[in-house]
């Protein structure tokens, strides 16, 4: 009967706690925004009906990446095989990745879900020159701030982030960290990094681009790799101290 008792009093007293536990909003919370596509459709480039084959070369290349699985694990070549079917066609389309699941025996929604996961696999047609800005914190507060380097392409380009230039020239996202804060902001431009951008520079590569001349990949602002931005004042300027430095001799 006692402990009748004591549940009906731990049932209660754990009532009153609940109610007095403020309620969330989760229908207030901001709609988060993406500029990815996460479902397919159908599209007149981008449909199952269009053929799609790896050239000599990538089945060349192909055949090396399985080899490094055992047979059972085919499957751990998906990533590698839907970045070269990626670079051999533009962009990953539902035929690649069909011929991708095909080639390693799996069913293609394997293919898909790795596919819609990393957001290295562009699933849409992307322009020429596939600019991924980095807006993350760092970004944003590093130099002159990655808001102004959007502000420049934005403008020079006429597009927002998520479009395509008309001439199918340059693609714009916008992309979280990118793994090179120390020298932010940074844009990536297909695969090299553009760092310490200013809205100078940045127009500068567009401009480059836009002309068909060469751009040079890394610090835009003259500095060696990330060394400290005013110069190696301070840091590993002196040979370092040889073993013993500042022990007790009796040591
Ligand atoms: S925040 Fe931009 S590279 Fe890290």
């Amino acid at each position: 009967m006692n402990s009748v008792r004591v549940l009906v009093r731990q049932a209660a007293s754990s009532t009153i706690r609940r109610s007095i536990v403020p309620r969330r909003a989760i229908h207030a919370s901001p709609a988060s925004m993406s500029d990815a596509l996460f479902v397919h459709r159908d599209t007149p480039d981008n449909n199952a009906n269009i053929p799609f084959e790896f050239n000599t070369e990538n089945k060349k290349r192909i055949e090396e990446i399985v080899k490094k699985y055992p047979p059972q694990y085919k499957k751990a070549a998906i990533m590698p095989l839907l970045d070269l079917g990626q670079r051999q066609h533009g962009f990953t389309s539902l035929s690649v990745m069909n011929e991708v699941a095909r080639l390693l025996e799996v069913p293609p929604m394997r293919v898909y879900e790795v596919a819609t996961f990393y957001t290295m696999y562009n699933r849409q047609p992307v322009g020429k020159y596939f600019l991924q800005l980095c807006t993350t914190t760092p970004c944003q507060l590093g130099g002159c701030g990655s808001t102004k380097i959007l502000d420049t392409i934005s403008e020079q380009l006429k597009i927002q982030p998520g479009e395509t230039t008309k001439d199918g020239l340059f693609t714009l996202v916008e992309v979280e960290c990118a793994g090179a804060c120390v020298n932010a902001p940074v844009m990536a431009i297909n695969d090299d990094y553009y760092e310490d951008l200013t809205p100078e520079t940045t127009k500068k590569l567009l401009d480059n681009l836009q002309n068909g001349k060469p751009i040079k990949a890394g610090p835009q602002s003259g500095r060696h790799t990330c060394e400290p931005a005013p110069g190696v004042y301070t840091t590993l300027n002196e040979e370092p101290y040889g073993p013993g430095f500042k022990v007790r001799s009796d040591l």
